[in-house]
């Protein structure tokens, strides 16, 4: 169901792209994988809202549904121009889905994001990255794809030196290599690695986008990432908890923002690697359980308070890092990517969804 706050974000989301990248689509089938996860919700969302408008031919939703098999998904799967299917990256073959030949673009973001859950299949989270991106590189390198968008992570950069913050693309980063983040983090920097070789010796167009911490509709309030706890916390009227000192440091990009960003590197056309996120303002997460405490009064009539506490999950901060700001300026130069909606805002956004929607949108 697209309410009012997703039907606001998707059409601004839309309104960010030119008329010469709106055109790009005409006519392309997109292959996604991950399609069942949070950047998968708004994804599927925004293009069948738009399926039309970009003049679609086929969009193929791929996922193996390991964290919950989405109801939402069931509309879209309904509608001649989807196809949904229950497909592992690591294990079945990409020729088993016939439609997947004729796949113009591809977004490969098969791969848990939520820490939590990706310390719980630390395996399948490397596989994904690695040997799931292979299986799709050596199955395109020969087909003339227009686009081949790799999610990689802004984890890439580990623990920044503080004059390393804001971020630059160029930044080789400072990333433990044994502990329980590396699974994750090393496999999206050796999917980097791929990504580069395939890049050069086959010509591919291959986008990079190194995410910096997205929220907003899509997000279940159960991923365990800090904007879905805290959106949880006041749905059901608890206190507002914060599993570290509240110091760590964030800039927050709102979803609508994020996937415009992401887009334009999938129509890019050419080989790069752009760091999406938005660059201010860099809060730490003390200030974020505040901003979110004063929207939950305005759009719940919140009244709880913020407390600390400490995680049972004994690895919950290990090698976290202690800043995240990104330097966007390549991305704003190269592909006019804008980010514009502040987390105050964001926020707002985001419980406005949450109320307006039903629990297939929110947990699943
Ligand atoms: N959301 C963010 O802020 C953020 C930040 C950095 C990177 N990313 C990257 O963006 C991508 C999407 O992130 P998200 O937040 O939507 O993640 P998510 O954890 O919400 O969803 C991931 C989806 O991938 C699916 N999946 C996992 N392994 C699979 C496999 N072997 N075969 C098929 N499907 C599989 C899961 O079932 C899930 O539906 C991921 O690659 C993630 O690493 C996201």
């Amino acid at each position: 169901m697209i309410t009012n706050q997703l039907e606001q974000d998707l059409l601004y989301t839309y309104g960010e792209l030119s008329e010469k990248e709106i055109k790009k689509f005409k006519d392309s089938t997109i292959l996604i994988t991950g399609c069942a996860g949070f950047l998968g919700f708004y994804y599927v969302h925004f293009f069948y809202r738009f399926r039309e408008e970009l003049g679609l031919k086929k969009v193929i939703c791929l996922d193996n549904f390991m964290l919950g098999y989405p109801k939402w998904i069931d509309k879209m799967a309904a509608d001649p121009k989807f196809v949904v299917k229950k497909f592992d990256i690591i294990k079945d073959g990409i020729e088993s889905i016939t439609e997947a030949a004729e796949a113009d673009y591809i977004i490969h973001m098969a791969s848990i994001a939520s820490p939590i859950f990706y310390r719980q299949y630390p395996i399948e989270t490397l596989d994904a990255n690695v040997w799931g991106l292979r299986r799709l590189l050596d199955y395109y390198r020969e087909r003339s794809v227009r686009g081949f968008l790799f999610y990689s992570s802004s984890e890439i950069y580990g623990d920044p030196a503080d004059d390393a913050v804001p971020t630059p693309e160029s930044y080789n980063g400072n990333v433990c290599a044994t502990g329980p983040r590396a699974c994750y983090d090393e496999a999206k920097r050796f999917g980097e690695t791929m990504c580069m070789l395939f890049a050069r010796r086959y010509h591919m167009p291959i986008g990079v986008a190194r995410p910096f911490n997205n929220y907003g509709p899509g997000m279940k309030i159960n991923d365990r990432r800090v904007p879905a706890d805290f959106a949880q916390d006041i749905v059901e009227g608890k206190d507002i908890t914060i599993l570290s000192s509240g110091s760590p440091s964030r800039t927050f990009c709102y979803i609508a923002d994020a996937v415009a960003g992401y887009l334009k590197v999938l129509l890019y056309g050419e080989y790069g690697y752009f760091n999406i996120g938005i660059d201010r303002p860099e809060i730490t997460v003390a200030g974020l359980a505040e901003i979110y405490a004063k929207a939950g009064a305005e759009i719940f009539g919140y009244q709880g308070t913020i407390r600390y506490a400490v995680s049972e999950d004994k690895d919950y901060l290990t090698n976290n890092p202690q800043r995240r700001c990104p330097d966007v300026t390549k991305a704003k130069k190269t592909l006019g990517y804008l980010p514009k909606i502040e987390v105050e805002e964001g926020v707002r956004r985001f419980l406005q969804f949450i109320k307006e929607s039903p629990e297939e949108n929110l947990i699943w």
